[in-house]
């Protein structure tokens, strides 16, 4: 075992994600200790000085920088790691692929297709390694699910339904944009819930059962003016608050998806189902470790949905884990993505989902909006196997 090649990290954003890849780096190396690469966490950057001088701080980066154009200038930085919002995700990583660093981009990968365009020809123009964080994929459940779909046990698919439910944004005095809220603000994410809800269920949708083709949406926005944190005025609010399309897939299946923030008593419900002709598997983000598997080919007296508790070591990751019977969380997703890269790196592979894998997603959000302002069926332009 070789542990003594280093990756240095320059992470750009402190918020959410900056926490989960941070902690995913921290601990990555003491639970995958085969791996050759070991995150080093040289810099991490966010505008406000004291907010990112405590961050570095509290999570052991030996500096900081308050200008992400610093980061990607540095020398002694190996990789470049994208946590903020949408808007800047394709300035960062154009310049940061520019430098020849390795891009790690936070979902989605841009808020519009040509920005997506843009970054995707970046990184093949620089030949450096790129991935997207759409991290749910690397959960042992999720992943379980891509290896029994794979292994032709739901025989041919008929059926697959998502959702990606939320209520944080009901209250109509909620302003938007700025800390916190950029979401809400068109300019700061490209899109509502599509771009930042629905994407991951499109990733997730066609890792596992190949290219949406074409799509018919409807989108709403409730709340149609607020407040503007920045600007202090009152502005039309620019984003969808709701999504839900009705799709083909190129192997024949149906597929129908919702998002809304608007669900009252749903905080981040995010389930899936695929119905085949033998079988069937379902999977809800609240209850993330178990996987529900139907066999109608078991006897018919026995024949049920079972609740599969993906823990033991022969599952997804499970082996890098505790004891069998004993879950983990919705941040071990990020120290599997964080192992993933650095495997990858080590081996000269691609770490999917790049940003050409992330870029189909995009094609599909840019396709639901276009759909749902013309209210009308819009092709894809996304084909052949998924990765
Ligand atoms: N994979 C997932 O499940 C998941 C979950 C949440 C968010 N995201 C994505 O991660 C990204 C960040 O989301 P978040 O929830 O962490 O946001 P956040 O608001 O919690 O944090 C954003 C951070 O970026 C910093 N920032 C903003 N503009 C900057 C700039 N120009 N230069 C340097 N720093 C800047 C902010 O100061 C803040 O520290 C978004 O693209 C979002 O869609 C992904």
């Amino acid at each position: 075992m070789s542990q003594n090649k280093t990756l240095r990290i320059g992470l750009i954003g402190c918020g959410f994600m900056g926490r989960t890849h941070s902690n995913g780096y921290k601990r990555v190396g003491d639970f995958f200790p085969a791996l050759e690469y070991r995150p080093v966490l040289k810099v991490v950057c966010s505008r406000s000085e004291k907010s990112v001088r405590d961050f570095a701080q509290q999570w052991g980066y030996e500096s900081f920088e308050t200008d992400w154009q610093k980061v990607v200038a540095r020398d002694d930085i190996d990789a470049v790691d994208i946590c903020t919002p949408n808007d800047s995700h394709e300035p960062i990583a154009i310049a940061a692929a520019k430098a020849g660093k390795m891009v790690l981009c936070e979902k989605p990968l841009s808020r519009t297709l040509a920005e997506g365009n843009r970054m995707v020809e970046a990184v093949k123009k620089a030949g450096v390694a790129n991935t997207v964080w759409y991290n749910y994929r690397r959960l042992p459940a999720v992943t379980l699910a891509k290896q029994i779909v794979d292994s032709g046990k739901l025989g041919k698919i008929f059926h697959y339904r998502a959702n990606f439910l939320q209520d944080w944004t009901i209250n109509a005095n909620l302003p938007q944009g700025g800390t916190g809220l950029w979401r809400i603000d068109v300019d700061s994410a490209g899109s509502g819930v599509t771009g930042d809800l629905l994407a991951h269920c499109i990733d997730t949708a066609m890792w596992l059962n190949g290219a949406i083709i074409d799509v018919s949406a409807m989108t709403e926005t409730f709340i149609k003016q607020r407040l503007h944190q920045l600007t202090g005025k009152v502005q039309p609010v620019g984003i969808d608050d709701a999504c839900i399309f009705h799709c083909h897939f190129e192997n024949g299946s149906l597929g129908l998806f919702e998002s809304t923030r608007y669900a009252r008593g749903h905080k981040a419900l995010y389930t899936f189902e695929i119905n085949g002709e033998h079988a069937s598997i379902r999977w809800d983000l609240h209850d993330l470790n178990r996987l529900e598997y139907f066999d109608h080919r078991d006897e018919s007296i026995v024949r049920g949905w079972r609740s599969i508790h993906v823990t033991d070591g022969d599952q997804p990751y499970m082996d890098k884990w505790w004891v069998p019977g004993l879950g983990i969380g919705y941040e071990h997703s990020f120290i599997h993505q964080a192992a993933d890269f650095l495997k990858s790196v080590e081996k000269g592979e691609a770490c999917h989902p790049t940003f050409e894998d992330a870029l189909q997603t995009q094609k599909v959000c840019e396709a639901v909006l276009a759909s749902a302002s013309t209210k009308s069926w819009k092709n894809t332009g996304v084909s052949g196997s998924q990765h």
